[in-house]
């Protein structure tokens, strides 16, 4: 889909579908009103006769309107004192799914044209590029049989009110076609079955990032290397596995030369059946969605090459299976971290922190400013802030605002949880420096204090997206989530 912006004055009003906001309670305004007179008071005429009250979310489609304008979409914006970002979000979706509906091939949008909830001209575009972009996304399909009919929209002219306000609402756009193509590549790879999202399928992926993009390269190293490098932690967990690990490295350059980079660790555990301490069968399979945090950060990255922003980052992934076998790490097992720390492996399916922490002690040989790891950690996460929020443990308070404010921002958000010593006492082993488990009270802490103790030095933040990553149920599939509140991060910074 193609995204273009133009002023309201320039009034080229011939369109195959305006959209129009109409709000609650209130006569048409603005752009309504501007394009009730193009269409001859048949919008007040509706409007008046309480065929369409402006209700959040509701939608109608006026078509074969046999004049310049082809169609008109009515959008229900709610009760214009009371929008705020939320509502405008959801009035794009409610759009965005009536435009799936029609057959228009172009669209005029004239929503973000007001300043309804108070919102910064380049929010309002960035989340209508964003939101029409997601209506647009399809799991990779691997049903046999007749492919669905593909949306036919193409187009989509945004309108602005002033000059000002078109120079942000460019950016936006912009911004919002990066975001939702980073959310896309993340989701494909989330939504792909374990036996084709293996450690090696993703790692050609990051490969094929590189081809893409002339500012991204990538280095895939394998289990030789590894052991090289005394990730004993990390080949602890895949030992149990047939699929050979990899540690994948994607560096984005689009920032000065020696500029420090941003680090993003990804959890990358493309099935994960809780090794020898092996999980109960009931939606086992949404364990193929272990992997969520290497997919946002390589949509991440991807985010950041077709934005081009001036900054530079660096993903660092650990991929691997959890399996049992007569291989595998065995509860009591002591393994040694690259950082030398010994580890009790108490419950091998405690496993995503045992790749993490070889991963982020790898992320110091870049010397990063700022290291994030993103993983679907921990089952008491989802617990503690169910699918809403992503949990936050951070060593850094100004790193941990920025990332809850991006998160706002981005309509991505995260709350944070804390770290402490007490909690860090959870972890102490009789025959190792650490336990990797802390017991079940305060699961999500203890997980994120086993990372902290490889940060010593480092300003790290920890995004546990075990409840925001994907929804079950009748949904199932893949949020892309934390996307776009690490673009947003990332943006702010460059
Ligand atoms: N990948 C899981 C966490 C998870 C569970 C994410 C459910 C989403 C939904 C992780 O590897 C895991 O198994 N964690 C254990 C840790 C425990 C053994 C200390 C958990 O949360 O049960
Ligand atoms: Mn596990
Ligand atoms: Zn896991």
């Amino acid at each position: 889909m193609d995204f273009a912006t133009e002023l309201l004055s320039s009034r080229r009003l011939r369109t195959e579908c305006a959209v129009i906001g109409v709000y609650e309670h209130s006569p048409l305004t603005g752009v309504a009103a501007t394009l009730d007179g193009a269409l001859d008071g048949r919008l007040s005429r509706i409007v008046k006769h309480g065929d369409f009250s402006g209700r959040l979310g509701d939608t109608l489609l006026l078509p074969d309107l046999g004049g310049p304008i082809e169609r008109a979409l009515l959008v229900g914006m709610g009760a214009r004192k009371s929008g705020s970002s939320r509502h405008y979000r959801r009035a794009l979706q409610a759009a965005a799914q009536a435009l799936l509906k029609c057959g228009a091939t172009e669209a005029l949008m004239t929503l973000a044209c007001d300043a309804y909830g108070d919102i910064d001209p380049y929010y309002r575009a960035r989340y209508a590029a964003e939101t029409l972009l997601q209506s647009h996304y399809r799991i990779p399909s691997l049903k046999s049989g007749r492919k669905p009919k593909a949306p036919t929209l193409t187009g989509v002219r945004v309108l602005a009110a002033t000059q000002t306000d078109l120079t942000s609402m460019k950016r936006g756009l912009l911004h919002g076609v990066g975001i939702a193509a980073g959310a896309a590549l993340s989701k494909d790879l989330a939504n792909l079955p374990a036996n084709v999202c293996t450690p090696t399928y993703l790692g050609q992926v990051a490969k094929g990032l590189a081809k893409e993009h002339r500012r991204i390269s990538t280095r895939v190293l394998a289990e030789p290397e590894l052991k090289r490098l005394k990730m004993g932690s990390f080949l602890s967990v895949t030992r149990g596995s047939a699929e050979p690990a990899r540690l994948i490295v994607v560096e984005y350059r689009g920032g000065k030369a020696g500029a420090a980079p941003i680090a993003l660790v990804g959890k990358g555990v493309t099935f994960d059946t809780g090794g020898i301490s092996l999980k109960d069968p009931g939606a086992m399979d949404e364990m193929k969605f272990d992997m969520t945090g290497a997919a946002s950060v390589l949509g991440t990255l991807k985010a950041l090459a077709v934005v081009d922003a001036p900054i530079n980052a660096v993903a660092i992934i650990p991929a691997c299976e959890n399996m049992p076998s007569g291989r595998a790490t065995k509860p009591g097992d002591i393994v040694t971290s690259m950082a030398g720390l010994t580890i009790e492996v108490l419950n091998t399916d405690a496993e995503g922190r045992l790749i993490l922490c070889d991963a982020l002690t790898y992320s110091r040989r870049f010397k990063p400013a700022v290291v994030i790891d993103v993983a679907t950690l921990t089952g008491a996460c989802v617990i503690a802030l169910g699918a809403h929020l992503s949990g936050l443990m951070s060593n850094d308070d100004a790193l941990a605002n920025d990332l809850l404010a991006a998160g706002q921002r981005a309509a991505d958000p995260c709350w944070r949880m804390p770290l402490g010593e007490e909690y860090q006492e959870q972890l102490k082993s009789n025959f190792a420096d650490l336990a990797n488990i802390g017991g079940r009270e305060a699961g999500a802490v203890t997980a994120a204090c086993f990372l902290w103790k490889f940060v010593d030095g480092m300003k790290w933040a920890h995004l546990d997206i075990a409840g925001s990553a994907w929804l079950g149920g009748a949904n199932k599939g893949s949020t892309g989530r934390p996307v776009a509140l690490l673009v947003d991060y990332l943006l702010a910074r460059a």
